[in-house]
């Protein structure tokens, strides 16, 4: 059955401080010709056009520069571990019938994306991932360096978000304490079915010096065309 109705949450976690990529400041508020990364990845929520409202987890000292940020979003203070920043948003939407997950450092991700995980989710799935096919070999290796086997790259994806739930199972999976870099790992320890949709090269995190410089340039590259 297909639910038309129901409330889309948004929820950026933007409360790390973006200890690998070694700026100034946290992360989500790093800039790319004059814009945050939160503002960004706040705008493809926004141009998606299936997002109700929009909830951003913030370091505690950056609450007040969130919220100038994001005007029309919910700014809460994150937590220690992104999962404690995800429960810190979950909890400033109590009337989410759907919840995206979305980190604001994928500040490229098409709102198309945004787009067609909520179609999946308003189509019956619970959870659902945007994933992209890996193009390198992956090996399995000892903390000596010894290679112990290859994965067979068919079988695996790299996953990205935003990552959408039925609010209910994630609300469920983060009852507990757990930690983890992606929520749909707790779902799936819930024993709830995970599915995948194509994700999209534009969604790559960004987490290095090199990363930054990938995304200044598509950016320019964007103006310039
Ligand atoms: N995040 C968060 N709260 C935390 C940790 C991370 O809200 N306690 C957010 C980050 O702001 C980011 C997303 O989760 O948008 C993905 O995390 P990651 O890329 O690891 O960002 P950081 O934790 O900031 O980076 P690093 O791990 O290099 O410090
Ligand atoms: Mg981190």
């Amino acid at each position: 059955m297909i639910d038309n109705r129901g409330r889309v949450v948004a929820l950026i976690p933007a409360a790390g401080m973006g200890t690998r990529l070694g700026e100034a400041v946290p992360k989500a508020f790093v800039e790319i010709d004059g814009v945050t990364l939160l503002e960004l990845s706040a705008d493809a929520a926004r141009r998606s056009g299936v997002v109700d409202q929009i909830v951003v987890a913030a370091p505690t000292e950056l609450i007040e520069r969130a919220a100038a940020l994001v005007p029309d979003a919910i700014v809460v203070p994150g937590g220690a571990e992104r999962s404690d920043s995800v429960r810190a948003g979950l909890a400033a939407a109590p009337d989410a019938a759907f919840v995206l997950v979305h980190d604001a450092a994928r500040a490229l991700t098409p709102p198309e994306l945004f787009a067609s995980v909520v179609t999946a989710l308003r189509d019956g799935a619970r959870a659902v991932v945007p994933g992209l096919r890996v193009v390198d070999t992956l090996k399995r290796v000892d903390a000596t360096g010894a290679v112990l086997g290859t994965a067979d790259r068919d079988e695996l994806r790299a996953v990205q978000t935003p990552q959408g739930f039925a609010a209910d199972v994630l609300r469920q999976a983060h009852s507990g304490q757990g930690d983890a870099t992606d929520d749909a790992g707790l779902v799936e320890a819930e024993g709830v079915a995970v599915t995948v949709v194509p994700g999209d090269a534009m969604a790559f995190k960004v987490t290095t010096p090199f990363d930054l410089r990938l995304a200044r340039l598509l950016v320019a590259d964007r103006q310039s065309s």
